[in-house]
């Protein structure tokens, strides 16, 4: 019985290591419209040998390598999917190859690489991959036209500008961390497409500073870009402004000229006294 044993374990492992094995499979979750996309597949053929490589999008096959094969590589015709090069970067070990001139409309999919071993075998192994094609918006959006400070009364009028980008990006303001006042108003356009049919966004919003929108000493404004269905794709701008009340420009601009404590308290004539009578001293005692 437990010679019996020994020799299943042994018939396993001897079939375990010797069956073709997909090792891993690389295909990017976002391919970008203006690169390349890169298809990798690697396998391990333990003791079989190779029929094909096959690679497919929607269960559609659109490159197969054949090494034995008259013709080793071949190409089919899917829409969204362009080889960069006539074939790919295939051996016993990996298939490798590169998509170009992605859409967004036809390229993204489920992207499927199939390894069949020869006869008398004829297994088969694959991995597949969901590919989404878009264009991120590559930085945060732009903020214009912000005023140094604000008080009551002041208009705020702020334009805020997306990257070019596929979806178009959706543009949302915060104002102190909230959505903008009531009676904000805001203009949201596009820009014409791009060569590549990338998209940007601009959200202006306006309304009148009160109190609510300025409480504290600044103001925090922040807009987000963000794609349809592409959480990845957030990216967010902010910036703070001081906020002057009528009494107070001094203030504000002390603020922005002299950060330390000492400076603030005495102001900048006294700090300069000090300096000429502390150099009086030392040319005195020099002397
Ligand atoms: C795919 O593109 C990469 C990066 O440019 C390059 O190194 C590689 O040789 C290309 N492979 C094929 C099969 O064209
Ligand atoms: C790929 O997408 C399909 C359809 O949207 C879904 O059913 C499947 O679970 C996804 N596969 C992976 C590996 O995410």
């Amino acid at each position: 019985m437990e010679r019996c044993n020994a020799i299943l374990l042994l018939l396993y492992f001897a079939s375990y290591s010797g069956a073709l094995r997909l090792t891993s499979m690389s295909a990017p979750n976002i391919a970008d419209v203006r690169d390349k996309m890169e298809l990798d597949c690697h396998f391990d053929m333990g003791n079989e040998e190779l029929y094909a490589v096959k690679w497919y999008k929607d269960d559609q096959e659109f490159f197969r390598y054949m090494p034995k094969g008259q013709q080793q590589m071949m190409s089919f015709p899917v829409p969204g999917v362009k080889l960069e090069t006539h074939g790919g970067d295939c051996n016993q070990r990996r298939c490798k190859i590169n998509l170009t001139d992605l859409t967004r409309m036809h390229s993204g999919g489920a992207y499927r690489c199939e390894i069949s071993s020869e006869a008398p075998a004829f297994r088969l192994a694959s991995e597949t991959h969901n590919v989404t094609v878009a264009a991120l918006a590559k930085d945060p959006p732009k903020i214009d036209g912000l005023a140094e400070t604000y008080m009551e009364g002041d208009t705020f009028n702020v334009k805020c500008t997306s990257n070019y980008a596929d979806p178009e990006p959706i543009l949302t303001w915060k104002i102190n961390g909230l959505d903008p006042p009531p009676d904000a108003i805001s203009h949201i356009s596009s820009s014409e497409p791009d060569h590549m049919g990338l998209i940007a966004q601009t959200l202006t919003l306006r309304f009148t500073m009160n109190e609510r929108s300025l409480q504290g000493r600044e103001i925090e404004v922040r807009c987000e870009s963000i794609q349809p269905g592409l959480p990845e794709s957030k990216r967010t701008s902010s910036k703070k402004v001081p906020i002057r009340t009528p009494g107070d420009q001094q203030e504000v601009k002390k603020q922005k000229w002299y950060a330390s404590g000492f400076a603030s308290k005495f102001g900048p004539s006294i700090q300069i006294h000090i300096a000429w009578l502390l150099l009086w001293v030392l040319v005195m005692k020099w002397i």
